[in-house]
């Protein structure tokens, strides 16, 4: 009996990630949604910046938000922070069991640097931890005070991530560590500004003190953050998933890491703007342009992939590539001794069942680059059009 504990730990960790991702996302766009729906009425209470009734499961509720805090702290408060910690905990600890245990096959690409798995790694952890320290200075210097410069900047901040991770990783670890990167920033901003301010001005409540209310504005600024770029981080995250998105390549990978970015901020926009009462043309704006930067990277993504081979393919040449290429590990029992049964379940050492997969053959290995698995078979660029010419006449 052989048990793989990889695959295993891979699968819990997942599952928990996605549960612990889903109530931040959850709980987050909650509470912008609160924030923007306060409405203020003369006869609050001192203190109180707005409120907002809601309709859920049987009840009503009345929610009030204190500009700083009540005069008086409550017996029992209720802070949201675990989510946001367990996922990162879990996304850091599936980045290792996937991109580190098996960064020879998932996280190089030998074709873009030939690093061995401890350099790899170490870029890996520099790109993380060194795109939040960059944030965080950004954040604290001069150009933090304007909204408008410190969107732009970690724009760039982002892009430049992406160019970068491109030309030294595998397509798929380049795409998910932009993600990664920026899970990493939303996360340290709960557990290093976002609880801290808060926890600050618990104490001087209880110290009975005004809490500065600059603790508070610094902690919204970051949590708006996080908002704006949920959207992109989750289609990050599942794009291993749709290998088609890689195939701008070493050159334009980061283009289309800024259409998401973008169009995923767009998107948020138009729901945070309907829930601060916009109506009319502050909502008309959003939708076109997201999905006219969906239409672009359709068509930009289109125009992309190998030139395909001039010459009708024979289906002996075509069996050659996959047998070459394809079949050392899709294949009922795979030569390569780290598969014990075809990788996805795609058998692909027989023409007929070639042509069964011919779409996500044409999607993994034509129009991008992502299969072979970390191209261990050095497929080239020729070979890659000759198998799209013979996947197109079948
Ligand atoms: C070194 C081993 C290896 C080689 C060689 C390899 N693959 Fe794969 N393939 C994998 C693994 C592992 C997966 C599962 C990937 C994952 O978990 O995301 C996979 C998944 C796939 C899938 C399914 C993707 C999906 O939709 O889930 C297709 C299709 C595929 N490979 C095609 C190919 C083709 C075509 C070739 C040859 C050009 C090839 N593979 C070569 C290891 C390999």
């Amino acid at each position: 009996m052989t048990i793989p504990w990889v695959e295993w730990a891979s699968l819990m960790i997942r599952w928990l990630h996605l549960a612990a991702g889903i109530a931040w996302i959850g709980t987050s766009f909650y509470f912008i949604w609160l924030d923007l729906s306060l409405r203020s009425r003369r006869s609050m209470v001192k203190g109180v910046l707005g409120e907002s009734w809601s309709v859920h499961g049987g009840g009503f509720y009345h929610v009030q938000k204190y500009a700083v805090a009540p005069e008086e702290m409550p017996a029992e408060l209720h802070w949201f922070k675990y989510e946001a910690y367990f996922t990162w905990l879990s996304g850091f600890a599936l980045l290792v069991v996937v991109y580190y245990f098996g960064a020879t096959s998932y996280l190089i690409d030998p074709a873009r640097a030939d690093l061995a798995p401890s350099e790899a790694i170490g870029a890996s952890l520099g790109f993380v931890i060194g795109s939040w320290l960059i944030y965080e200075a950004l954040c604290r210097s001069p150009i933090g005070r304007s909204t408008p410069m410190l969107a732009l900047s970690v724009l760039m901040l982002i892009l430049t991530s992406a160019f970068l991770l491109t030309q030294i990783f595998s397509d798929r670890a380049a795409f998910l560590h932009a993600g990664a990167l920026i899970g990493t920033i939303m996360s340290a901003n709960v557990f290093v500004v976002i609880i801290p301010n808060q926890k600050k001005v618990v104490a001087e409540l209880i110290a009975g003190r005004t809490p500065d209310p600059a603790l508070g504005a610094q902690a919204k600024q970051r949590s708006l953050h996080n908002n704006y770029l949920t959207l992109p981080v989750l289609l990050l995250m599942v794009s291993a998933h749709y290998p088609m998105l890689f195939s701008g390549g070493v050159d334009w990978g980061w283009l289309i890491i800024a259409f998401i970015v973008v169009a995923g901020g767009v998107i948020r926009h138009f729901f945070n703007t309907h829930h601060a009462g916009g109506r009319g043309v502050a909502l008309a704006w959003q939708w076109p342009a997201a999905i006219l930067l969906a239409l672009g990277l359709i068509f930009f993504i289109a125009s992309r992939g190998p030139a395909l081979s001039e010459n009708k393919i024979s289906d002996t040449r075509a069996l050659k590539i996959m047998t070459t290429h394809c079949a050392g590990c899709h294949a009922a029992q795979p030569a390569n001794t780290a598969f014990s049964t075809a990788p996805g379940g795609v058998v692909l050492d027989n023409l007929d069942a070639v042509r069964r997969h011919s779409k996500q053959v044409m999607a993994q290995s034509v129009t991008s680059q992502a299969m072979p698995l970390g191209n261990l078979t050095q497929m080239t660029e020729a070979e890659r059009g000759e198998l799209g010419q013979w996947l197109k006449g079948q």
